[in-house]
């Protein structure tokens, strides 16, 4: 049928003149999505010249400390500012030692990139579950995760990465009184300007199963009900992340971001600090699962998640897509 001519609505509003062009769009635009949010996960294992993909994780490699330095150089030069790291040790005890060890994959990185590229910002994840022989976050007495003197290696751990070099600790252990412990362990080790992230608002999720692969840190009995945040809650999510401020935290985090985006707005609304959102390994994992059966445009879907994630409330972004989407933007 062809337009007729005489059909004329009369309308002050028209929603639809600020969206008929990019360049009009783009004026309008009320959320920016920039390499500059975004912090970019790494797998760093012992060896040389290892780059072992996760199969869950297409594109995501386990990298040797120098394969990580690599990574991390393409990623800044795309425009990532910082790294998040994670360590695969050699040996896992049941107390997970190898996570305070000065040699370990995680210190001998951060001390290799920041030797090598002098303005990335690198962060440690602190948390015992990659180290641990029976896969917890912390120290098993039966079936109870041991709460202080968990934390006490957490302190430890968190220390040595700041030892090392790292610009921010980020605990992930979801243990209680973790970030006012790690505070203080670092004011007295003369480490007042290590910045805090902590994983405030952590919460018990199914996503995480490819990172577990990644990182070979899957609980060999149990799960992590006891400590991380019951998918149901947001008021105990929020008591979390003001009991985290209270103790130090200088940025707290929510986690996993798509399934808690209304988590992540109430946090950035009620205490208006800086607030880092992680999409995690799952959610990765769904769009690249989805993309690679041509069922999902990978670009479209990778650019709105990150950009729903940004009005939600983030104001930096933890993504398996940092290089992606930063080649992108
Ligand atoms: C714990 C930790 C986990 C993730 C980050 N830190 C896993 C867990 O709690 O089981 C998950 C990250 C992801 O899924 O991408 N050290």
């Amino acid at each position: 049928m062809v337009a007729t001519t005489t059909a004329r609505l009369s309308l002050t509003r028209r929603p639809r003149r600020l969206r008929r062009t990019e360049a009009i769009r783009s004026l309008v635009r009320e959320t920016r999505l920039t390499p500059d949010c975004f912090i970019y996960p790494l797998f760093v294992c012992a060896g040389e010249g290892v780059r072992r993909e996760i199969p869950s994780m297409p594109g995501i490699c386990q990298l040797s400390v120098d394969e990580a330095v690599e990574e991390a150089a393409a990623a800044k030069a795309e425009g990532v500012p910082a790294v998040l790291l994670f360590g695969l040790p050699d040996e896992k005890d049941p107390t997970g030692s190898a996570a305070a060890d000065p040699d370990a994959p995680v210190q001998t990185a951060v001390r290799a990139l920041k030797r090598n590229l002098r303005d990335l910002l690198v962060m440690t994840d602190v948390c015992l579950c990659e180290y641990t022989s029976h896969g917890h976050c912390g120290i098993v007495d039966g079936d109870e995760i041991v709460n202080d003197e968990t934390v006490m290696l957490l302190a430890q751990a968190a220390l040595s990465h700041a030892v090392a070099g790292a610009d921010v600790v980020a605990p992930s252990d979801m243990m209680d009184g973790r970030v006012a412990a790690i505070r203080r362990t670092l004011d007295e080790g003369g480490f007042d300007r290590t910045v805090i992230m902590s994983y405030a608002a952590k919460y018990c999720s199914g996503f995480y199963g490819p990172f577990r692969e990644a990182a070979d840190s899957t609980p060999q009995f149990g799960d992590r009900r006891s400590h991380q945040l019951d998918p149901a809650n947001v008021e105990e999510a929020l008591r979390q992340v003001e009991l985290d401020i209270e103790q130090g935290a200088d940025i707290v985090m929510v986690k996993p971001a798509l399934p808690y985006l209304d988590v992540l707005t109430k946090v950035k609304e009620r205490f208006g600090r800086p607030t880092a959102a992680y999409q995690v390994s799952g959610e990765f994992a769904m769009l690249k699962a989805a993309a690679q059966r041509g069922w999902l445009d990978e670009p479209r879907v990778m650019l709105e998640t990150l950009t729903g994630i940004r009005r939600a409330g983030a104001d930096m972004i933890i993504t398996y897509y940092a290089r992606e989407a930063a080649r992108l933007l």
